[in-house]
């Protein structure tokens, strides 16, 4: 079934020049890119993107981060795009993330991970209608 999914490709790829190779890896897989912008979150869109993480203890410094400098945002679809963004981008801390994931290859951090990916169709949704009101 064919899905859109939000990506984020966040600060520290950007400033660490891992834009083109996240974006390579998603492509090769044969996903499609059908929307992507750059841009610097403030903090109400990070407040809305990560509401349910405002009452985390993790959640200042994330913030903190997420709105530190420029991101891409993306849209991204193919058949069940959510779950396989999900399985390239591998697990939230990159110092456990497995070998072969984005995260896996590219982060040592639980925090600097690299990339956003929703966590469900729902949320890819809601997700996209805060970045991409016109899609
Ligand atoms: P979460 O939604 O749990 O992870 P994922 O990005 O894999 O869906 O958390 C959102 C982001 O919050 C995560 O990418 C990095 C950050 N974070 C921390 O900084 N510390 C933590 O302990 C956790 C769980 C997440
Ligand atoms: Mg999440």
């Amino acid at each position: 079934m064919v899905e859109r999914t939000l990506v984020l490709i966040k600060p520290d790829a950007v400033s660490r020049g891992l834009v083109g190779e996240i974006v390579s890896r998603l492509e090769r897989k044969g996903l499609t890119f059908e929307a992507m912008v750059m841009r610097t979150m403030d903090e109400q869109l990070a407040d809305e993107h990560y509401a349910e993480h405002l009452e985390k203890a993790f959640y200042p410094p994330l913030k903190a981060f997420m709105i530190s400098g420029p991101l891409v945002a993306a849209i991204v679809s193919g058949d069940q795009a959510v779950s396989v963004v999900r399985g390239l981008v591998g697990a939230t801390d990159g110092r456990a993330a497995a070998a072969g994931t984005i995260r896996g290859d590219l982060s040592l951090s639980n925090r600097e991970n690299l990339v956003h990916a929703s966590d469900s169709a729902e949320s890819a949704e809601r997700e996209i209608k805060l970045w991409f009101p016109e899609h």
